[in-house]
């Protein structure tokens, strides 16, 4: 069952400066970093309340995000929604007529489970489904 707006994700050139940024700015303090590499990406994650402020920085040319950054320029990239069951929410998903990007989970920051529903399906904004584990790492 999906819950609640897990993450906001933002697309940025510099995660470093980005971070500052948000802190000069706002005050607002990144929880570290990290790299995912399922989806070549750096990330920092500033808490935000209840949810969280995800900025992606691409590790690589053919990361999705630095595809995303060609195309549309720093922005909004996905909004996260959290569910208990990754796995049952994209199959539901799928049966729904939405077309994934995974169709299976797979391991996102964090020690969470994630899959991505296509922009196409969701009025342009791509949609993660994210599952805590409860096997924080950082
Ligand atoms: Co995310």
């Amino acid at each position: 069952m999906i819950t609640k707006v897990n993450h906001i994700g933002i697309a940025v050139k510099d995660l470093d400066a980005a971070v500052k940024t948000l802190k000069d700015v706002f005050g607002l303090e990144a929880a570290g970093t990290q790299e995912v590499e399922s989806q070549k990406v750096k990330v920092a994650f500033v808490p935000l309340g209840d949810t969280r402020i995800e900025l992606l920085q691409p590790t690589s040319e053919d990361s999705a995000v630095a595809k995303f950054l060609v195309s549309r320029g720093e922005g909004m990239h996905h909004i996260a929604l959290e569910t208990d069951d990754v796995a049952g929410d994209l199959k539901k998903a799928e049966e729904g007529g939405a077309r994934l990007i995974d169709k299976e989970p797979r391991p996102g920051a964090h020690g969470t489970m994630v899959g991505f529903v296509h922009p196409k399906s969701t009025f342009g904004v791509l949609l993660e489904l994210v599952e805590e584990t409860g096997k924080h790492s950082s």
